[in-house]
């Protein structure tokens, strides 16, 4: 049955908080597992909807996949089906992962067209075009994408746009093709270098990652690995701007400070205080946060996974007002609805949204249209006047591990209850 969040604004957040596996490298992983034939061990993965959805794709595909806490093991042993259904890949588009890996390792791939999302188009023809270039024939039909090549050959890629999913997919064929390959305006993610770390203990050689160019020179066979995923920058970017909307003060146990230099210098010129060490970053806001403006670009860049939330803290910012400019995602602004109708003056031109802050949100019941748009909403309700009610909690359950919890340790008032009615959207 569906759920709703009730949460009961005007607490601050203060205490330490532990900053989960990051999901959209755990994902990734995962998927890489199919590349060796035994058994892998992944630690550090966040028990959440969308690493158990790539679970099941595994599952699907012949895998055996058991939890023990955070820890995935993976036995691709017998791996026996190419096939990844619409069933799996509509729950979540980043099921289009295991393309790369099943054409490396078995020259065959047939995984549903994802549809398109709440934040856009999201189109995945730089991963075909990519691929395509290292030997791979592509099938569009009844609505599948069937992929297939007899032995991938190393090549020279030049991506369009540094997609994330698409440099995750050629690392992942080229690791296992024939002689090099070298991929240009690669998308330069902390989550690419955890795969290029992880295809690394498995026995790929990869080089570059974490710069535009990557250079990877295939080999033969693979072995299966232990690795612990790097920590969720986005989780604590969340818990980050939660902390300064709310005037709190929070450790983030385990955040890499080094992945969110962006994020944390705009939190700075809002008027945070911010420490970090090898044990996490310490953010504090002493009083209302100063409006900022934001540009998302491509990593090292504001991220776009982040743009929502600062939505919610500059919509009670001080000061003339802000603009926020999403350059990733064509349709990353429909959730700016919600928060008008919690109080917050956002008015939104293509990709521009200029916040005027208001002195105070206040609570409506709204939903949660994707995963971070939820979490905006989240931060509007901690900072509102009232009780928010967020349906559609199950997008948020998608990407936060353990989100309530965390939030009520901080001493936000936050409960999950059954919808009372459905929602139609
Ligand atoms: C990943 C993240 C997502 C994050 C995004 C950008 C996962 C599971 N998801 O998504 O949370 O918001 O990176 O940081 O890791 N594009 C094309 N053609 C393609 C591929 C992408 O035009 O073949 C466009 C997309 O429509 C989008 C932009 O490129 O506008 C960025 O997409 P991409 O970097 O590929 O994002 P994802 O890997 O899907």
């Amino acid at each position: 049955m569906a759920e709703t969040l009730l949460i009961e604004g005007g607490h601050r957040l203060s205490g330490t908080v532990a900053v989960s596996g990051a999901k959209n490298s755990a994902l990734k992983l995962m998927a890489a597992s199919l590349l060796a034939s035994g058994r892998t061990t992944i630690e550090r993965v966040p028990r959440i909807v969308d690493c158990l959805t790539m679970g099941e794709v595994l599952q699907h595909l012949g895998a055996s996949v058991r939890w023990d806490g955070n820890t995935v093991e993976i036995d691709t042993t017998r791996v026996d089906s190419v096939d990844t259904p619409y069933e799996l890949v509509s729950r979540m588009r980043a099921s289009i992962i295991v393309l790369g890996p099943l054409l490396a390792r078995y020259g065959r791939a047939r995984v549903a067209m994802p549809g398109g999302c709440n934040i856009g188009a999201r189109r995945i023809d730089l991963h075909e075009r990519g691929l395509e270039r290292m030997g791979a024939v592509f099938e569009h039909a009844h609505g599948y994408i069937e992929a297939r090549a007899t032995r991938l050959q190393g090549t020279m890629v030049t991506l369009d746009f540094p997609s994330v999913g698409a440099t995750e997919n050629l690392m992942m064929a080229a690791v296992a093709a024939a002689g090099t390959t070298v991929i240009e305006n690669a998308a330069r993610e902390p989550e690419i270098v955890d795969l290029a770390d992880y295809l690394g203990s498995m026995g790929g050689r990869i080089d570059g990652a974490g710069t535009t160019t990557i250079e990877i020179e295939g080999v033969q066979s693979f072995r299966p690995t232990r690795h612990r995923v790097i920590p969720d920058r986005i989780e604590a970017g969340t818990f980050a701007i939660a902390a300064c909307a709310t005037g709190g003060e929070v450790l983030l146990h385990g955040a890499r400070a080094d992945h969110l230099d962006i994020p944390l210098s705009k939190l700075d010129e809002a008027g945070a205080r911010i420490r970090s060490d090898a044990d996490g970053i310490a953010i504090r806001m002493d009083d209302r946060p100063r409006c900022v403006d934001a540009i998302t670009l491509p990593y090292p860049g504001f991220p776009t996974d982040l743009q929502p939330q600062m939505m919610s803290m500059l919509a009670i910012a001080d000061g003339p007002g802000s603009i926020v400019t999403e350059n990733v995602f064509e349709s990353r602004f429909m959730f700016v609805d919600e928060l008008n109708r919690m109080g917050a003056d956002i008015r939104t031109e293509g990709h521009h949204a200029v916040i005027r802050g208001v002195d105070r949100l206040s609570a409506a019941p709204v939903r949660a249209l994707d995963i971070r748009a939820g979490a905006a909403t989240v931060i509007a309700g901690l900072v509102a006047d009232g009780t928010t009610e967020i349906s559609n909690v199950y997008h948020v359950d998608r990407g936060y591990e353990g989100l309530e919890s965390k939030l009520a340790a901080l001493g936000a008032s936050v409960r999950r209850v059954q919808e009372r009615s459905p929602v139609y959207t």
